[in-house]
């Protein structure tokens, strides 16, 4: 019950205009269950559920919201007990009494509260292992994002070429798969402390789909044939043949 206070806000959830409130907990807590549950909700009227409309490719995706919760859920803490309030609302001693902190924020700025009551090791310690997840999490989302880029460069060519809508509906599948992992990293607001094999897994899938459906579209342009429209001639090594270089 400590965790599901916090997971009423810092959760998935639709939340528009075009339904009611909704968790997508009904398959389960994982970045795939969620998929899923949006995967098979349909709007009141029948028609396909999404959240918005990609304003380049047209494709429809889903937006992530800030799932603290369901990440946590994926992680060693949540695995060893460890609720949000005990590491964000730590206990302190004031004369007598034992309170919990209500001054709700990052756990680094109150870390011997917060962390050593069960890491009996150096302050600096727990700040460096914070840091490597953190910067990991935040190199590895960067990569998903440039990989996204070139996903949608690439559908927009393959567009441009006068594919057809129907044969794209798998590349805006993988768009939306794409999308929604990279989102769900992004949004979620402890790059990736919260479970970091678990952040490192979704993004590398989100990889994964980006490049199928940049290769897919490069693939439907070209109908079939190696792609050379990005090749001039063959490179002399050592001479650029580049303007001004
Ligand atoms: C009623 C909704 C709601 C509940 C319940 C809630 N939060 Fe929040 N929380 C928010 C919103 C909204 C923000 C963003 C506030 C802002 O940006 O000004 C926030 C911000 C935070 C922040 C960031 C604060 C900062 O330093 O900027 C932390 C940490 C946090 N919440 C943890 C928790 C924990 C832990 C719980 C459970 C004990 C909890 N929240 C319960 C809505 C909620
Ligand atoms: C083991 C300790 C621990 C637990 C348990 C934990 N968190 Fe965190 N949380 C952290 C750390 C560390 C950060 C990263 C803080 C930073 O970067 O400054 C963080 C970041 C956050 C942030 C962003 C804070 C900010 O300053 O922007 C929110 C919101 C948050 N956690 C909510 C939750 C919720 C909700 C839960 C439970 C579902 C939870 N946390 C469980 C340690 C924890
Ligand atoms: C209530 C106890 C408790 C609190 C509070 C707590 N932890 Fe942990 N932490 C654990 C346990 C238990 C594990 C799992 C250890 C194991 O299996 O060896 C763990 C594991 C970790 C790991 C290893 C994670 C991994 O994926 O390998 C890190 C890093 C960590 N904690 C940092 C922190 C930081 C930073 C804080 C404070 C923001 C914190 N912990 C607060 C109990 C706690």
């Amino acid at each position: 019950m400590r965790t599901f206070t916090c997971a009423q806000c810092h959760v998935e959830y639709y939340c528009g205009s075009k339904d009611v409130l909704e968790f997508p907990w009904g398959s389960g807590l994982r970045m795939e269950d969620l998929e899923k549950h949006w995967d098979e909700k349909k709007f009141p009227d029948g028609s396909t559920f999404f959240d918005y409309k990609h304003g380049e490719t047209g494709a429809l995706v889903y937006k992530v919201q800030h799932p603290e919760f369901e990440l946590w859920s994926q992680g060693v803490h949540a695995r060893s007990g460890v609720s949000c309030a005990d590491c964000h609302m730590a206990y302190q001693r004031i004369g007598a009494k034992k309170l919990s902190t209500h001054d709700v924020r990052s756990p680094l700025d109150n870390i011997n509260n917060a962390c050593q009551n069960c890491h009996h090791v150096p302050e600096q310690d727990l700040r460096d292992r914070d840091a490597r997840i953190q910067t990991t999490t935040i190199e590895l989302t960067e990569r998903a994002a440039g990989d996204m880029t070139d996903m949608l460069d690439a559908i927009l060519e393959a567009k441009a070429a006068g594919i057809s809508e129907g044969k794209l509906a798998e590349v805006y599948a993988l768009q939306r798969k794409a999308m929604w992992r990279v989102d769900f990293i992004a949004s979620e607001n402890s790059q990736g402390f919260h479970a970091d094999q678990e952040s490192a897994r979704i993004l590398g899938e989100s990889i994964d789909c980006s490049r199928k459906a940049e290769a897919m579209a490069i693939r439907l342009r070209t109908s079939g044939k190696p792609d050379t429209s990005g090749l001039t001639k063959t490179p002399v090594i050592g001479v650029s043949t580049r303007k001004g270089q």
